[in-house]
């Protein structure tokens, strides 16, 4: 079935044609960020909140450029600038903007679960930005789409994810959507940062990264994330270099056209080496520029979406028929 949900809020349990679904919208969306004049009035009229409880480069700024490039209006609100440092609740700021009717809300914070529970409170679409260590649903998208790109299709891959899985709410959503479109997925990392439950997900566990790289047609390296780890995954951050650093070297061992993704920010010389980072086998600054087109995707299809709803809603209740503005005619 194609992408027809009201909020998105991960990748788990996503279809193989809802995703390809949000992936060739995001694929028409993209030649539109290398015109002369970067707007469509797909969503003017329209307002979405980026609500950022966690700092971020590539998802608050493509969420705003891509609202920006459909001719949305956005507000962004960081934690330290709205009333949670006066102690409001999440739920408690959320049905405040709401009540300024937004059509969309992007929200990112640490605890997982976040999305899930504003979209029990709040009508109008949710849609994940990254919660605590679960999913980064739009982030995997735009992986998905860069791989799509570079390789044709994604069924039939096989694709290394190597690092601090336990904390990675990147390789968690991945590892969903790879899956659902059928790619091979290994889950590369110390014991201590690799998840039993990934197996019974559906991904084959390496603990040495020559073995997880071997033959790999994608490499997607994982940041180490330092700021979540309350006790010691590892003896020093040079031995964890040492053994799961993604060199030149690694990169011989994987198929001669592999790509090598990096969902940022990096700690270079930590998990990936500057050789690797920025040399001819790199996709990152790809996945950068797709961030913006899957972006336009969801909120196309999630603001049309809801509109097309509420107005068959309306419909439904008054009997009288709804005039729909240019874009709110259909998800
Ligand atoms: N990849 C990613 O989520 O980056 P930011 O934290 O900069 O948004």
């Amino acid at each position: 079935m194609a992408f027809a949900e009201r909020h998105l809020l991960g990748l788990e349990g996503m279809g193989a044609e809802a995703i390809t679904s949000i992936l060739d919208s995001a694929a028409s969306f993209k030649e539109i960020s290398d015109r002369d004049i970067k707007k469509v009035p797909a969503l003017r009229g329209k307002t979405v909140i980026n609500l950022f409880y966690e700092n971020s480069t590539r998802t608050r700024t493509s969420f705003e450029i891509a609202a920006k490039r459909l001719s949305a209006d956005t507000v962004n609100i960081s934690e330290s600038s709205s009333s949670a440092s006066k102690g409001e609740t999440l739920v408690d700021t959320a049905r405040n903007l709401e009540a300024m009717r937004p059509d969309a809300i992007v929200l990112r914070h640490s605890m997982s679960g976040a999305a899930h529970l504003l979209a029990r409170h709040v009508s109008c679409p949710i849609i994940n930005a990254g919660d605590g260590c679960h999913e980064h649903p739009s982030q995997a998208l735009l992986d998905l789409l860069t791989i799509r790109e570079r390789r044709g299709a994604i069924a039939g891959l096989t694709v290394a994810i190597v690092g601090d899985l336990l904390h990675s709410r990147v390789g968690r959503s991945n590892l969903h959507g790879l899956r659902a479109l059928g790619a091979t997925v290994r889950v590369v990392g110390p014991p201590t940062l690799v998840p039993r439950e990934f197996a019974a997900l559906g991904a084959e566990v390496h603990t040495r990264l020559v073995d997880g790289v071997r033959d790999a047609d994608v490499v997607m390296m994982l940041r180490v994330q330092r700021e979540r780890m309350g006790a010691n995954f590892f003896p020093s951050l040079d031995e964890y270099s040492h053994y799961y650093c993604l060199t030149e070297e690694v990169v011989r061992l994987a198929k001669p056209q592999v790509i090598i993704l990096h969902p940022g920010p990096m700690n270079r010389g930590l998990e990936i080496s500057s050789a690797v980072a920025d040399g001819p086998y790199s996709v990152i600054m790809n996945q950068v520029t797709n961030g913006v087109a899957v972006r336009m995707a969801l909120l196309y299809l999630l603001i049309a979406r809801s509109k097309a709803e509420d107005a068959a809603e309306l419909e439904a209740a008054t009997d009288a028929p709804v005039v729909r503005g240019r874009s709110g005619g259909r998800a």
